[in-house]
């Protein structure tokens, strides 16, 4: 009898230690703190801030700064994007810096007489520019929690516009892919025309003057004077609808995070106008009751558990969410375990669902955009997660050579027309109608996840439709698979998103065996496009307090820290 007792005393800790494996790194580890962003130098003017004695938020400004200059396809100072971030005292909060309508937008601005979407209105040049939100966002940061100077901050990132960025490999490629756009929508004489190649170095003196203004006059510096004049004045010659006006009325808000629990993880993540939260909110809860550790990372039935709760989430993303400032959002029904639990009741493993039987919709496939995300942590444990956006690849590709800046493309991101398809074949609904001085829709999910009540991960990812899975993905690698932080944002990932009826994967790491059975059960697969889905750039506090790093092996990626 003993014996037995024994053995169920083995068993029991073994099953309830099934979380708490040790985690080998493979990324870099630091002791105290670590910026993980899409360049090198932006990590590490953010490591650097951190190392002269500010903190997480100093290091944010920075940071953000320092990708508009190094990483100008989506840093940015002309786009706009979300903060979540935690105190070392546990105090979490959110910042919604995101980009607004101007004042003159209308529901219907984007079609023509006949009521058809008017093809690349709301995504290239100067229409497609909603009010940028950056500025206000690190303004706002720096005046609640930052502890260095503007002076101090500005200051690496004025020298690195002025000393100016290697091309990457990478970059040099993507310029080139985009030259003959920047041509036509700028012109032949703007900075972008000139052909790039890897390991020249490009300097922004423009930029660098603008952020000197920026760094006397701060929020005013941007939003009135002689930079508003200016930039409104060039959005309008262009044919955009921005002006001093709604530059002017723009402001950060502070929003209370999506808060919820997966087991023994607490998730914090960003609050509409962001679907991200709400949508992992549903994810997880719907995944809850499967036991995917033990259905294997990557296998079918995890990614099956998974698609299956995808399909259903985006499904009410789709037609629910919006800016909360203009719509009701019945989150307290979305959220309900009894909701989430009938959504799910129709799910079997023999056969996929068909999207049409969740709800209907018909489009066309995802393209490939670019956002970036960048994760902090300082050595007293504060934490920071960012994810900021100029929505495409160089936004509008619309570039102000007089300030040095892309400007956003962000319009794309409400529904143009209800049941049209946007840029990444999401469709919307009237909760995400154009109104002036309305926010768009977004799926931007800069995330922190507390284990057992302390810091855990800090999280996030561009990929447009595909950011809110490949979070959820990143989270559940680490917490249900035992990967190491780097491993976790190395790994393959997939993602659905209800319509198109399409499950996507990477293109390595699937085996052909895997996609023929899922197939088999009736799943449209696409494995064929070469599709990237997020750069996940991410930070995991190990057990013994150090920092793991994951700086996605997809972009030139970095983890910088000491
Ligand atoms: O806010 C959004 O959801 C989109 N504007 C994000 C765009 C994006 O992630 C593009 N990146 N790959």
């Amino acid at each position: 009898m003993k014996k037995y007792s024994y053995l169920f005393l083995v068993l029991f800790v073994f099953i309830n230690c099934k979380n708490q494996q040790a985690i080998t790194p493979t990324g870099l580890v630091t002791q105290k703190a670590m910026v993980v962003s899409a360049r090198e130098e932006a990590s590490k003017i953010g490591a650097d801030i951190m190392a002269k004695g500010g903190n997480a938020f100093d290091a944010m400004v920075g940071t953000q700064l320092a990708l508009a200059v190094a990483y100008p396809r989506a840093g940015n100072i002309g786009g706009g994007g979300f903060m979540v971030y935690r105190k070392n005292t546990g105090e979490v909060g959110t910042l919604d810096f995101r980009e607004k309508a101007p004042l003159s937008a209308h529901r219907d601005m984007y079609l023509d007489s006949l009521g058809n979407v008017i093809p690349d209105m709301s995504t290239k040049g100067a229409t497609s520019v909603g009010v940028p939100g950056s500025i206000a966002g690190i303004i706002e940061v720096h005046k609640k929690l930052g502890k260095l100077s503007l002076k101090d901050i500005f200051e690496p990132v004025i020298a690195l516009a002025e000393n100016g960025v290697k091309v990457t490999e990478k970059q040099a490629e993507i310029l080139k892919g985009y030259r003959k756009t920047f041509i036509e929508v700028n012109s032949d004489s703007t900075k972008f025309a000139s052909v790039y190649n890897a390991g020249d170095v490009i300097k922004y003196p423009a930029l660098a003057k603008t952020l000197k203004i920026i760094q006397e006059r701060g929020h005013d510096g941007f939003y009135k004077g002689e930079i508003a004049q200016k930039l409104a004045a060039f959005i309008q010659k262009n044919g955009g609808f921005v002006t001093e006006e709604d530059l002017a009325r723009y402001q950060a808000v502070w929003r209370d995070p999506v808060r919820f629990n997966y087991k023994d993880l607490n998730i914090i993540s960003m609050a509409p106008p962001s679907s991200g939260g709400v949508t992992m909110n549903q994810i997880f809860k719907m995944i809850k009751p499967y036991d995917l550790a033990t259905f294997g990372h990557n296998s079918e039935k995890t990614i099956q558990v998974l698609t299956e709760a995808f399909r259903r989430s985006y499904a009410d993303r789709n037609y629910y969410l919006g800016d909360p400032d203009f719509v009701e959002i019945p989150l307290d029904y979305l959220l309900k375990d009894s909701y989430l639990k009938q959504r799910m009741s129709n799910f079997s493993f023999d056969k996929a669902t068909s999207s049409e039987a969740v709800s209907h919709g018909k489009v066309e496939v995802v393209e490939s955009m670019e956002t970036t995300h960048y994760s902090i942590i300082d050595a007293d444990g504060n934490a920071v997660s960012v994810t900021t956006t100029l929505n495409g690849n160089f936004g509008s590709k619309l570039y102000c050579d007089e300030l040095g800046f892309f400007l956003n493309n962000e319009m794309d991101d409400f529904s143009s027309k209800a049941g049209v398809p946007n840029m990444f074949g999401l469709i919307g609904a009237e909760a995400n109608n154009i109104q002036p001085e309305k926010r768009m829709l977004s799926s931007m999910t800069p995330t922190i996840v507390e284990k057992d009540g302390k810091l855990w991960m800090v999280v996030g990812t561009p990929g447009g439709s595909t950011i809110i899975t490949a979070v959820a993905e990143t989270i559940l690698n680490t917490y249900e698979f035992n990967l190491s932080m780097q491993e976790a944002v190395n790994a393959p990932r997939f993602h659905h998103q209800w319509v198109p009826d399409v499950l996507i994967f990477e293109p390595d790491g699937f085996s052909p065996e895997l996609i023929t059975n899922l197939k088999a059960k009736g799943y449209q697969v696409n494995i064929e496009n070469n599709t990237i889905i997020g750069k996940v750039d991410a930070i995991l506090v190990l057990p013994n307090g150090q920092l793991e790093g994951g700086a996605d092996r997809r972009g030139d990626d970095k983890a910088v820290g000491f």
